[in-house]
């Protein structure tokens, strides 16, 4: 098995940068639909709408592609395990944890929105909305680059 993923392995990386593209979208995009669903009244027609996109985008998007970047990263530290002691991968590591640990409270606030129960305000969401950018930043410097 290890022989066919090194084999593979550019197909492995490109699957995984294309679902990081797709997990990335949604991680920038949905706190920007929370900013703007804090202006609109519940039980609104506008409220409505942004639940649904709300909900599509986290279940038809932000969760198959989060899956398959962790299924292509976990075949490529299959097919190559001396990657596990690299010290930029273990900075990588991190930021991807925390970067999913974010994924998981937006799937909470969607669900308070979708309850009409919440309370925070626009900049709240605001300053949510720069975290995940800041968490890519680095690890595509440290996949990348591989600094240290
Ligand atoms: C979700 C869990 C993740 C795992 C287990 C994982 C693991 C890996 C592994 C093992 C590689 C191959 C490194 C190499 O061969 O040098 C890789 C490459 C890469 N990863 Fe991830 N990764 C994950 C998430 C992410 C995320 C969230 C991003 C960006 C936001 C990212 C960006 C990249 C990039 C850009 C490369 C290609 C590096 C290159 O080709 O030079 N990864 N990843």
């Amino acid at each position: 098995m290890q022989e066919i993923l090194s084999q593979h392995y550019d197909w492995l990386r490109a699957l995984h940068i294309i679902s990081i593209i797709a997990w990335m979208a949604g991680m920038l995009y949905l706190p920007r639909l929370f900013v703007y669903h804090t202006e609109a009244e519940n039980g609104s027609n506008k409220s409505a709408t942004f639940k649904t996109m709300e909900k599509r985008l986290l279940k038809v998007i932000m969760n198959p592609a989060m899956i398959a970047a962790w299924l292509f990263g976990g075949l490529m530290f299959w097919a190559n395990p001396a990657l596990m002691s690299e010290p930029w991968m273990h900075v990588k590591l991190l930021g991807v944890i925390l970067m999913t640990g974010l994924h998981h409270a937006y799937g909470k606030w969607v669900k308070i929105f979708a309850a009409d129960e919440n309370v925070r305000e626009a900049k709240f969401y605001r300053i949510m909305n720069e975290i995940p950018a800041g968490i890519m930043v680095v690890i595509v410097i440290m996949a990348v680059a591989e600094p240290f």
